[in-house]
């Protein structure tokens, strides 16, 4: 017995003098990333989800909170996910389908009727044959959806007030082929850009404007620049939070467990506490100056419909057998 609890207090000895507890040699560390402020509505999914993670696994996984891209932007992060570089992050749905093409079928134009609607997709029969079949395809795991929000329209120029005044502008899009040509069919020649360089092309004018969700909009302060919003509701959807395969892989069975019920009950969280974000965030817009506009959505929604008749046609069996399944959970 003596040599092993020699041993053990070496360990011990080594583990201090490293600033390391015994018990903090077993934690498991999930970096869990995202692009946008800490306080922006990932921040609510993302603070919850590390109270309850650590809670469920008595310390054993310990998530460190790693906002406005401080591992990287959103751009990278599904890649890195993949390579197993960095083990969590919140992705806008634009920036998944690069990546994992049957994402777009969510980021058609109108293709939520309501929000009432994306819930039903996205916690029904899609959103889990979708999760599955990332997760097979990809190697990366969705552990939550998370709260719907909407893109609004902001500019530096002029106000929207109808279809055609919309292009003529310079909007800096997300590198997302559905969005670059959804801008192109309402009359615009958009400029794809990655979102850790839209901030300072706003603010030297390289741009004109752009869309975003609406909570965004006001985290980033664009209202100190950009002073027209216009409200189309032209895309909807969600930012699920991914976790690598290399990170679940380090997770007991039971540790599993753990991490999926805290994102389930971070997820809830979230979509409570955000079911009244876009509405007020459009009214401190508002009030922080901006001049909003609610053009009339008719001729940007037949615009629309042909965006997605266009994808449908090229995006093969899959993608239609998803936006069939969409379009009827509206019914
Ligand atoms: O516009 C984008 O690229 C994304 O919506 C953003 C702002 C990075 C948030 O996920």
């Amino acid at each position: 017995m003596k040599p092993i609890n020699t041993l053990a207090a070496a360990v011990a000895v080594a583990a201090l003098a490293l600033g390391v507890g015994v018990a903090n040699a077993k934690t498991i560390t999930m970096n869990l990333g995202w692009a946008t402020p800490i306080d922006s509505d990932y921040g609510v999914a993302g603070k919850k989800f590390k109270e309850l993670v650590e809670k469920y696994t008595d310390g054993s996984v310990v998530v460190k909170l790693r906002p406005s891209g401080q591992i990287g932007g959103e751009d990278e992060a599904f890649k890195a996910l993949q390579l197993g570089t960095v083990d969590g992050y919140f992705i806008s749905q634009n920036n998944v389908s690069p990546h994992f093409p049957l994402f777009d079928v969510f980021q058609l134009p109108y293709i939520f009727q309501s929000t009432e609607h994306a819930y039903k997709v996205f916690m029904g029969p899609v959103g889990k044959d979708i999760k599955d079949l990332l997760e097979s395809k990809t190697g990366v795991h969705i552990l939550m959806f998370g709260d719907v929000s909407y893109r609004d329209l902001y500019n530096t120029q002029r106000p929207i007030e109808k279809f055609e005044d919309f292009g003529g502008l310079k909007y800096r899009v997300p590198k997302n082929e559905v969005m670059i040509e959804t801008f192109r069919a309402f009359g615009a020649e958009p400029v794809p850009l990655a979102w850790s360089e839209t901030p300072t092309a706003l603010q030297t004018g390289t741009i004109d404007g752009g869309d975003n969700g609406t909570s965004v909009i006001v985290d980033m302060k664009f209202f100190e620049f950009a002073k027209h919003l216009a409200i189309l509701e032209h895309f909807s959807g969600v930012a699920p939070m991914f976790a690598s395969g290399r990170f679940m892989g380090k997770l007991s069975p039971e540790l599993k467990e753990g991490v999926l019920k805290a994102a389930r009950e971070a997820e809830e969280y979230q979509q409570e506490v955000l079911a009244a974000d876009t509405d007020e965030s459009r009214a401190y817009l508002e009030k922080m100056g901006m001049q909003v506009t609610y053009p009339d959505k008719t001729k940007f929604i037949e615009a629309a419909m042909k965006v997605q008749d266009e994808f449908a046609a090229k995006k093969g069996e899959e993608f239609r057998k998803y936006l069939q399944m969409i379009r009827d959970a509206a019914k």
